[in-house]
């Protein structure tokens, strides 16, 4: 029976992974209408961290348990990939992995993973599954505080014998500092089986899923265990304190692998990435700043404090100073921007374009060496090259039902307060003087003001307060 355990568990060196993801817990804690497993951290839902991590090894089998508010999981998280099994009631862990047993095929090894727990990465879960080859495996881990988690029983000769849960344990086994992560490589073959043998007659009541290690162990099927590189790899989350600490550690690692790429932070704890960050040589980011989605930093781009910068490309030697925000926007190379400047989605800029203090760009394409350096409105607009845009100008594109386009050619100055009441177009090297109001197309090589001539009025008194 042992031999041929272990000798059916070797073939499962290249047989495929099975991934069990347990989310069906409700998440008490959190004092929260959302599911647990869909709070955030960078931006992600937790569950997702663990689903976008399993997508990096090569799985054959995707099955996620939820229960608690589970249509919202399950309607958030889908993906054609996932296969899905409710739990309900919820009656613990192993009952948890029971539920998807129907949707598990007695081949090769069931990685178990918990979708509160984020930040474990895959190079950790490929150990697992490596020191899982020929039985079981058990990701624990040391803690100074081991309170509350399942405790690893090894022994005499360091042999794994058993887990025991906090609320089961005696005092000498409350002393153990080797816990349970919860992280689980298991032989498929047996999983069903020890399953089945699982009881509920414990402090908590519940089906154990870590009652298969003994089990393991009575058949003589060898347990193994494997270490995460760091502790926040296999932290969970049961709390908003819990979460929030998971964020500054989870942006901790982000900011020193910046650095170690060659970013240069003003301060590594006080910048938050919720997507991904790609970046050049020589960039600096000031404090404060956040990064949404797909952000391109190119070489020698400086960032200045408090930006937020979501979905955007900036090109190369671009300095943007303090109170940006910029969303869905291309960036040309050696721009100069802000501070307080705001690009909506579908700005475009080219080369050494400056965009200055409460300047708010939309759907708009600016040429080379343009400038708006000051309290201006442009949408849905067309700038030429080495156009000068006013302060106070405004795109009137908007006639309260459509959008309508303004088209402004090369070497342009609009004169400052001026509304361009669209559509309309600025011919080539036209000038507007200030507080033109343009209704109609504004002529090349020519100046156009539309203002009431200046008048003064010799004699005029100011008016003065009634007297009561
Ligand atoms: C579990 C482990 C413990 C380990 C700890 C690590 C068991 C019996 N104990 O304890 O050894 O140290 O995790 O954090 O396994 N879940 C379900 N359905 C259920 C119960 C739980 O889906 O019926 C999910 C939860 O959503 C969660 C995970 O399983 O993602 C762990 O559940 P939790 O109640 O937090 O386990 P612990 O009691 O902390
Ligand atoms: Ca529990």
């Amino acid at each position: 029976m042992v031999a041929f355990v272990i000798s059916g568990v070797q073939k499962m060196a290249e047989t495929p992974v099975q991934v069990v993801i347990l989310a069906a817990g409700q998440g008490k804690r959190m004092h929260s209408n959302l599911p647990k497993v869909l709070h955030p951290v960078a931006g992600k839902a937790l569950a997702q961290h663990v689903i976008d991590t399993v997508r990096k090894l090569a799985v054959d089998k995707l099955v996620v348990i939820y229960g608690h508010g589970g249509e919202v999981v399950r309607s958030t998280l889908n993906s054609d990939d996932i296969l899905w099994a409710k739990q309900e009631p919820q009656l613990g862990t192993g009952h948890a992995v029971a539920q998807g047993l129907p949707l598990i095929s007695s081949e090769g090894q069931t990685l178990v993973l918990y979708g509160d727990v984020p930040l474990t990465k895959a190079s950790t879960l490929k150990r697992l599954l490596r020191a899982g080859r020929d039985g079981l495996a058990v990701l624990t881990v040391n803690l100074a505080n081991p309170h509350g988690y399942g405790r690893i029983v090894r022994d005499k000769a360091g042999k794994v014998e058993r887990i025991v849960e906090e609320k089961d344990a005696n005092p000498e086994e409350k002393h153990i500092q080797e816990v349970n992560t919860g992280i689980m490589a298991i032989p498929s073959t047996r999983l069903a089986d020890w399953l089945g043998k699982l009881s509920n007659t414990n402090a908590q009541g519940e089906y154990y899923l870590t009652d298969i290690v003994a089990l393991a162990v009575a058949e003589g099927v060898p347990v193994h265990t494997a270490q995460p590189d760091g502790e926040w790899e296999v932290l969970g989350v049961n709390s908003k304190v819990q979460l929030a600490e998971l964020e500054r550690a989870h942006q901790r690692n982000i900011a020193d692998a910046m650095l170690l790429g060659g970013v240069r932070l003003a301060d590594p704890a006080r910048i938050d990435v919720r997507g991904e960050l790609t970046y050049g040589r020589d960039v600096f980011i000031d404090v404060g700043c956040v990064f949404e989605g797909k952000v391109e930093l190119a070489d020698a781009v400086e960032v200045g404090p408090y930006c937020v910068l979501k979905n955007v490309n900036v090109g190369a030697g671009t300095r943007i100073a303090a109170f940006c925000h910029f969303e869905e926007a291309v960036i040309g190379p050696d721009g100069v921007l802000g501070p307080y400047a705001r690009l909506r989605p579908g700005a475009e800029l080219g080369p050494e374009v400056h965009i200055g203090n409460f300047v708010e760009v939309k759907k708009s394409k600016i040429g080379a060496q343009s400038k708006a350096n000051h309290l201006a409105y442009i949408g849905d607009a067309e700038i030429g090259q080495r156009v000068n845009v006013g302060a106070g100008t405004i795109t009137c594109n908007y006639d309260g039902a459509n959008k309508h386009k303004t088209i402004i050619e090369d070497d342009v100055f609009i004169g400052s307060d001026t509304q361009l009441v669209a559509p309309v177009t600025v011919g080539r090297g036209a000038t507007l003087g200030a507080g033109t109001t343009l209704t109609k197309n504004a002529p090349p090589d020519t100046l156009t003001v539309s203002r009431a001539k200046q008048i003064s009025l010799a004699g005029w008194v100011r008016p003065v307060k009634a007297k009561k």
